[in-house]
Formats: structure tokens, C-alpha cells, sequence
């Protein structure tokens, strides 16, 4: 069994993350240490991704680092050797499923003595979860954090070696380090980051505590990265951050997000999307340049989280529905086509009936091609976990539904004027269940089709649309 603690324990501190000043990053390359490379040929691993495109990307990463270390990618937990979680803390369900699969993991730990157990990402971040692991899952082997990932092949190694839980969590960030292995999930399209952390603290997110402060990469290595995926046949790179608008302030005096989009376009890689981008920082220039170039895809993704001023003011999102709206007009009129889809909180912290009414009539007016939405979950160590909350939970699941209703009838509205036309589609496989091929068109659609002739994964075909549905589309190839 492993022993209680670690003698050189790295705590995460949210006072300390808070508190983060304006430094400079240093940029730093990666090497692997030589001496462990290989060290665990052998023995396989069981990489569980929870959260965001920015978690999936980061466990490209992490699935790399540990294939040279020796060990091999396995489905199944259950025969793993290693078993690593890459967690979530942006509402209490994605804890609670970790949570849930520890328990499980503890289970099989008791048959398994020699079973290797990793907690990572952003609940690493968190005191209180880490508190827990010290507490009550001593018998997890180690812990790691979103700033110090690349440390993941020692902090393994010691683990193992020392048969001693390591915890190694820092709460503010180091080096900007540059030239990580990464093991993309397709050979097709990958996410490229551009910008790490958020400085943004709506009050009701953990991000900018789990993630750090904003840190963009130097435009010269997302270049060079973008052109090595176009040389190696990819077809659509996502341009990743917690908020992309801010991509280059930290960096350079002219130099921001629209100019790397321009610059990316010029390079003829078929498809660029980004996300996720704030509506506060959203530049004309930006407008101009996504409607400018046929490649960038005409697919925005603009959270508003509610609807009424006096909640977005609450929630520190800094701006009005008013601006909003403006924005999103100026979004649809400059950029011939675009879908736009968004993220709505119901049930912050003295959200009325009347602000709620305010968000389902700013759904009406934005008519959303897509909508991700929540109930409001408090986060511990967020200013809004401490704003009065009068309202039910029953009330807000009735919010909820309501909205989703409205949400929904819309996403069908917009798919109905898709039939009978025309859209370009890249092709991700044939589904199982419907032995039809599947891909996303520009506007980032689902469309399952039919063809006579067989199609490869990653080509990009013409669809003729037939039949609209709430959540995709139907149709059949352009012969
Ligand atoms: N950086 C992105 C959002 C990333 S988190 C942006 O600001 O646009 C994705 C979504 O999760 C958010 O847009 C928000 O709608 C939701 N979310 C974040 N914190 C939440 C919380 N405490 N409770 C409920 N939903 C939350
Ligand atoms: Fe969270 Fe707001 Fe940053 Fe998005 S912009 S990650 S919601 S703090
Ligand atoms: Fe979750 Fe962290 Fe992403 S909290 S949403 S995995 S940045």
C-alpha cells in the first residue's frame, strides 16, 4: 500500500491564484527525460477526459507523454495498469462524476494492489478537492495540475518508484512550455491552442483559479504548428482558448486574434473555427476578417448567459443585453450565412422570473443554431458562491425545461430552411447505429447522409439536404 502523504507536497492555493500579478513568462521547449523514456514498456493506461476542448486537447498530450514512457493505450479501465483522470470542476456534476469513477476505481484497487492512480487537470487545482485526496484517497498514487503537466513522466515515476502519493499542484503558472508530444484523437482536424488561462473572472466560474491568467503563445509557434497540420494532411484546425478575443494583449502591441486568423486563412488549410470567444473583446476587425475569408467557417460561438442587464451586470460579464445584441446583429449582417450558438446560465443567485422572462425573449430575437444551458452551480471560492440564493431548485429545473423548449424550436426552425440545399461536409466515419456517413458542415452542423460510392474519413463533400431534424440533418451526396 502506498503511504499517507508525500514529503515534498505542492498544495494548490486559491488565494495565491487570485492574487497572480503581471509577469513575464518565460518560453521554455520541452525535453523528455532521456533516463525514463520506455521505462514502462509493458504496461498499458486508461486516460479518462472530462470538460472541455481544452481538457481533450491537453489529454492528447498527456496520452503522448505516457506512450514514450513505455506504456500502451487500452478502452478498458478495468484491465489498465494506470488508470489517469483529467478532470472538470465547472459545475458539481463534472466533480461528482469523478468522484464516482474514484469510488469505483477504489473498488478495483483492493483486487488490483499493484493498479497506478492519477488525478489531473482543473479539480487538481482546487484546495478542496485536493484536501479530500490527503483525507479520504490516500490510495490515489498521484496528483498533478493544469500548469504543470509537462512534469507528468516524473511525477509517475516517482510515484511508482517511491511507492509514495505525490501531489503536485501549482496555483500559479510557470513557464509557457512549447513543443509537448501530443497523440491527436484524428488524422483529419486537431485543436491548436492559442491562448491559455482566463483574466475574465465572471463571478460565477473557476476557470480563471483552475487555468491561470491569460497567456498567449508566440504567433510564430502556432504558425509553425497550423503549417506542420496542413503538411500532414489535416483539414480543420479549432483555434483554442477560455477566451480567444484576448489572444496577443499580453504579447504584442498589434497584433491580435483577427491578424492570426487572417495569417492562418492565407495558409489554404480548408477549415479554421475558433473558441471561445467573449462578447466583450469581439473586434470589428474580427468581424471583417471571419467574413473576408471563405475558409475561416462561418460558425460563431458567443455565450450571453442570460438575458437580462441586471444578471449579466451580477455575473460580471460586462456587457448589456443591449450591446449584445448589437453585436450579434453586426455578426449576422457582416458575415453572409453564419450560425450562431451560445452558452445561458438559469438560476443565478437572485435570478427572477422577470430576468428569466428577459432571457427566453433575447432567445426569440437571436434564434440560436445551437445552445448549451445550465443550471447555476456554485463553485466554491467564486464570488457568487456567496450572493444570496432564494430560489429553489425545482424552480430553476422548471427554468430550465422552459428554456430548453424555446432553445430547441429554434434549432429545428433553423435546420427546416436548410432543406434543399447545399453544404459542404467533412466527413468523420459511418455511424453505427444508422450505417449512414457523418460529418459537420461549415456552419458546424451534424449531417448524416447516403452515398453510392465509398467516401474516406476527412474529405470534404458536397450534401444535398433532405430532411431537417432538431439536432442534425439528413441527406445524400452530391454525385
Ligand atoms: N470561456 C467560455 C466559457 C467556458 S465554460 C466563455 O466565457 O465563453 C462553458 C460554460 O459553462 C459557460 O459559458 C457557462 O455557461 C457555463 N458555466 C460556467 N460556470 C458555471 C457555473 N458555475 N454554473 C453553471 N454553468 C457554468
Ligand atoms: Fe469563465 Fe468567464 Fe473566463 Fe469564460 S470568460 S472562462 S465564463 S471567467
Ligand atoms: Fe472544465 Fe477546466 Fe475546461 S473547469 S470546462 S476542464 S477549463
Amino acid at each position: 500500500m502506498f503511504g499517507s502523504g508525500s514529503d515534498s507536497m505542492h498544495l494548490p492555493d486559491y488565494k495565491e491564484a487570485r492574487t497572480r500579478d503581471r509577469r513575464n513568462y518565460k518560453r521554455v521547449h520541452f525535453n523528455f527525460d532521456k533516463n525514463i523514456k520506455d521505462k514502462y514498456r509493458g504496461k498499458t493506461f486508461y486516460l479518462k477526459t472530462y470538460g472541455c476542448q481544452m481538457n481533450e486537447h491537453d489529454s492528447e498530450n498527456i496520452e503522448a507523454l505516457l506512450i514514450q514512457l513505455g506504456f500502451s493505450k487500452v478502452d478498458d479501465y478495468s484491465i489498465a495498469d494506470l488508470v489517469l483522470l483529467n478532470t472538470c470542476s465547472i459545475r458539481e456534476n463534472a466533480h461528482n462524476k469523478a468522484f464516482g469513477m474514484l469510488g469505483r476505481l477504489k473498488h478495483l484497487k483492493q483486487e488490483k494492489k499493484d493498479l497506478i492512480v492519477g488525478l489531473c487537470g482543473c479539480m487538481a487545482q482546487e484546495s478542496s478537492v485536493v484536501e479530500e485526496i490527503l483525507r479520504d484517497y490516500k490510495w490515489v498514487n498521484f496528483v498533478f495540475g493544469t500548469h504543470n503537466m509537462y512534469q507528468l513522466p516524473n511525477i509517475i515515476d516517482k510515484a511508482i518508484e517511491e511507492n509514495k502519493q505525490q501531489i503536485e499542484v501549482y496555483s500559479r503558472e510557470g513557464d509557457l512550455v512549447e513543443g509537448l508530444p501530443v497523440n491527436r484523437v484524428n488524422s483529419y482536424k486537431a485543436y491548436v491552442n492559442i491562448i491559455y488561462g482566463c483574466n475574465k473572472f465572471c463571478t460565477y466560474c473557476v476557470v480563471p483559479y483552475t487555468r491561470g491568467r491569460e497567456r498567449s503563445r508566440e504567433k510564430d509557434d502556432i504558425l509553425k504548428e497550423v503549417r506542420q497540420l496542413i503538411a500532414d494532411g489535416y483539414k480543420e484546425i479549432t483555434l483554442l482558448g477560455q477566451n480567444v478575443n484576448a489572444y496577443g494583449k499580453d504579447l504584442y502591441e498589434d497584433y491580435t486574434l483577427a491578424n492570426l486568423l487572417e495569417d492562418i486563412a492565407k495558409m489554404k488549410i480548408p477549415r479554421i473555427r475558433f473558441t471561445t470567444s467573449h462578447p466583450w473583446d469581439f473586434t470589428d476587425h474580427m468581424i471583417e476578417v471571419i467574413g473576408k475569408y471563405d475558409n475561416i467557417m462561418p460558425s460563431v460561438h458567443l455565450p450571453v448567459q442570460s438575458g437580462s442587464s441586471r444578471i449579466l451586470k451580477l455575473m460580471g460579464r460586462r456587457y448589456t443585453k443591449e450591446s449584445y445584441l448589437e453585436l450579434f446583429h453586426k455578426i449576422k449582417r457582416v458575415v453572409p450565412g453564419v450560425s450562431i450558438s451560445t452558452d445561458i446560465i438559469v438560476g443565478f443567485p437572485g435570478e427572477e422570473e422577470h430576468d428569466f422572462l428577459e432571457t427566453l425573449d433575447l432567445v426569440h430575437t437571436c434564434k440560436y443554431d445551437n445552445a448549451f444551458t445550465f443550471i447555476f452551480s456554485k463553485r466554491e471560492g467564486t464570488p457568487a458562491c456567496k450572493l444570496e440564493d432564494h430560489t429553489p431548485l425545482k424552480e430553476k429545473e422548471e427554468r430550465l425545461q422552459r428554456l430548453n423548449e424555446v432553445v430547441n424550436q429554434y434549432f429545428l426552425e433553423n435546420n427546416k430552411k436548410l432543406e434543399g440545399k447545399i453544404l459542404p461536409v467533412l466527413v468523420e466515419g459511418v455511424s453505427d447505429k444508422k450505417n449512414m456517413y457523418y460529418g459537420y458542415s461549415d456552419t458546424n452542423k451534424l449531417v448524416n447522409f447516403t452515398s453510392n460510392k465509398e467516401i474516406n474519413t476527412g474529405e470534404i463533400v458536397d450534401v444535398s439536404i433532405i430532411t431537417a431534424k432538431t439536432w442534425s440533418l439528413d441527406g445524400e451526396v452530391v454525385e
